[in-house]
C-alpha cells in the first residue's frame, strides 16, 4: 500500500520557526515530526511514501534520502508553485497504483491505519475520511454524514456559529485511484473546497470514519506546545529517544549532550535539545528549546518555543506564548512581551 504525505504548505502560522525549518521537519521531542509519521506508516504495513513537497523541500530530501534507513521507498515530487491539497495529489497520479492513504503532513495522531483500511474495504466507497470531534469546528473542515457513515456535506472552515457539526476532517484519507478523475490537472485545486464537494454532488460515496484517538494539528505554536505536554505526560503515546538524560524528574526531556547548570529549574513540560547550554539560576517552564540554544544566567522562559542556535542573554525574560526563530540573539536584560514573534524573514527561507 502507498501513502501520499502533503508537505508543501508554507507553515505560515508557525513563523518564524518555518523560516528556517519546513513545518513537517519541526522537531517533536528532538525528532522531525515527519519521521514520526513515516514510522507510523511503516508500522501499518505501508512501504511506499510519496512526499508532495514544495516549500523548503531540500531539508526533507536531505533527512530521508531514498528512505532505506526507514525501510520505505520514498519518492519526492516537488511543486514549482503550490498546487493545493488536491492539485498536489493529481501531480503524483502517475506513481499511484491502487488505493492509497493521504496524510496532511502536520497531524499527530494515534489513529489505527489498519482499522481504517478494514473500514474502507467494508464500506466500498470512493474513499474514507478520518474524523474527530473538536470544540471549535470552525477552524477545520466540517463533515456531515448519516448513520451509515455516508458523507453528505463537507464545509471547510465555516464561520463561527454556523458549523453544521462538531465532527471535523482529521487530515487522513484513504482513497481509490478513481478519485484522480475528479481533480483537474495543471492548476491549484483544494481538496477541501473543491474536490470533496464535487464528489458529494456526484453519485460517488465518501465515508466518515470517526474515532476518539489522540489528535492534534501542529500548525500553530500553542498546539505545538500542547502536543509536547501530551507526549511528556503520556497522554499521546510516542516513543522517546533512548539516549536522553533520564536523571531529571518530572515532565522534562533533555536530549543527550545538553549542558544544564545544576542551579537551573526546569519544568514542568520542558524539552531541551541537543547541544543546548543553559546557565545558572535559569527558570524554564512549559517550553521547547531546539538544538544548540544558549541561555545565559538568571533567564526566565515560560510557554515559549526557541529555534536552533538562538542565544538568550543573561537576565532576559521571555513572556508566555513567544516564538523565537533560528539564530536570533536576545541581548542581556531584555524583557520580551508575551506572545512575541522574533526573527527571520520570508526571503531568507527560500
Ligand atoms: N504539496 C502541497 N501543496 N501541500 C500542501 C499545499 C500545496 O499547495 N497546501 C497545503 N499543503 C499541505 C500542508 O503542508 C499540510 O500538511 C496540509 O497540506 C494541510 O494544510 P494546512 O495549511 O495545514 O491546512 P489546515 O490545517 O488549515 O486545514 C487542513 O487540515 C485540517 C486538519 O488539521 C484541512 O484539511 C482541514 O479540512 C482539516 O480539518
Ligand atoms: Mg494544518
Amino acid at each position: 500500500m502507498q501513502a501520499i504525505v502533503l508537505v508543501g504548505g508554507e507553515g505560515t502560522r508557525l513563523r518564524p520557526l518555518t523560516f528556517g525549518t519546513p513545518k513537517p521537519m519541526v522537531p517533536i521531542a528532538g525528532v522531525p515530526f515527519l519521521a514520526r509519521t513515516v514510522e507510523r506508516l511503516h508500522e501499518a504495513g505501508i512501504d511506499e511514501v510519496i512526499f508532495a513537497a514544495g516549500y523548503m523541500p531540500q531539508a526533507i530530501v536531505d533527512y530521508f534520502g531514498d528512505g532505506s534507513a526507514f525501510k520505505m521507498k520514498i519518492t519526492y515530487v516537488i511543486e514549482a508553485e503550490p498546487l493545493g491539497t488536491a492539485g498536489a495529489l493529481k501531480n503524483v497520479e502517475r506513481y499511484i497504483h491502487g488505493p492509497f492513504f493521504v496524510l496532511n503532513g502536520d497531524v499527530l495522531t494515534s489513529l489505527d491505519l489498519r482499522a481504517m483500511m478494514e473500514f474502507h474495504r467494508k464500506s466500498g466507497g470512493l474513499g474514507v475520511l478520518h474524523l474527530i470531534r473538536v470544540e471549535d469546528p470552525s477552524a477545520f473542515g466540517c463533515v456531515v454524514h448519516d448513520a451509515t457513515g455516508r458523507i453528505s456535506a463537507f464545509v471547510e472552515k465555516p464561520p463561527k456559529g454556523s458549523e453544521p457539526t462538531d465532527e471535523v476532517n482529521a487530515g487522513t484519507y484513504l482513497l481509490e485511484p478513481s478519485v484522480f478523475a475528479m481533480i483537474p490537472a495543471g492548476r491549484n485545486v483544494s481538496i477541501e473546497r473543491e474536490t470533496f464537494p464535487a464528489i458529494l454532488v456526484s453519485d460517488q460515496r465518501l465515508y466518515a470514519y470517526t474515532t476518539n484517538d489522540y489528535w492534534i494539528d501542529l500548525g500553530r505554536p500553542e498546539h505545538y506546545l500542547s502536543a509536547h505536554r501530551d507526549i511528556l505526560s503520556g497522554a499521546m503515546p510516542l516513543a522517546l529517544s533512548s539516549d536522553h538524560d533520564r536523571s531529571l524528574p518530572g515532565e522534562v526531556y533533555v536530549e543527550a549532550g545538553a549542558h544544564i547548570d545544576p542551579t537551573t529549574q526546569l519544568g514542568a513540560n520542558v524539552v531541551v535539545g541537543r547541544g543546548c547550554s543553559i546557565g545558572a539560576r535559569v527558570k524554564i517552564s512549559d517550553s521547547v528549546l531546539w538544538d544548540e540554544v544558549v541561555v545565559g544566567d538568571d533567564v526566565e522562559i515560560e510557554s515559549s518555543i526557541i529555534a536552533s542556535r538562538a542565544r538568550i542573554g543573561a537576565h532576559a525574560t521571555i513572556g508566555a506564548g513567544t516564538v523565537i526563530g533560528h539564530d536570533v540573539v536576545i541581548e542581556p536584560g531584555t524583557h520580551i512581551a508575551p506572545d512575541s514573534r522574533i526573527g527571520g524573514t520570508a526571503a531568507a527561507a527560500r
